[in-house]
């Protein structure tokens, strides 16, 4: 069953920032962009990856243990992994590319909150 969570005031993040944020035993990336907050798993689907830790640029989230890019509007792949050739295309058969899970996020009198379930 769907429900939403508050995370705390939208003005303690900054424009073109992201933390986590942990709730009901989930670990969450909360990311702003100019007026817009997006929310998503915290770990990489390719092998958990700490994505708050990772780079933001514009809405394009990129892991930092293995380069994977995410776009947060989405949760679509970007990039899976840095990594090329051979190393590449075996590291796709044994885990194939699979999208960011990604939660609705709503504002409400100055709080955000993000809809789980
Ligand atoms: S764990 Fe994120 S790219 Fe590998």
């Amino acid at each position: 069953m769907s429900h939403w969570i508050e995370t705390g005031a939208a003005d303690d993040l900054a424009d073109g920032t992201m933390k986590a944020v942990a709730a009901e035993g989930m670990e969450l990336l909360l990311a702003r962009v100019g007026d817009s907050f997006y929310a998503a798993d915290a770990h990489c689907p390719h092998m958990g990856g700490f994505l708050p830790n990772g780079h933001l640029d514009g809405t394009i989230v990129t892991c930092p243990r293995h380069g994977s890019r995410f776009d947060l509007t989405s949760g679509k792949v970007i990039r899976w992994t840095n990594w090329t050739g051979v190393k590449l295309a075996v590291g796709k058969l044994l885990r194939s590319p699979r999208p960011l899970r990604t939660y609705p996020v709503r504002l409400d009198e100055g709080k955000v909150w993000i809809e789980l379930g």
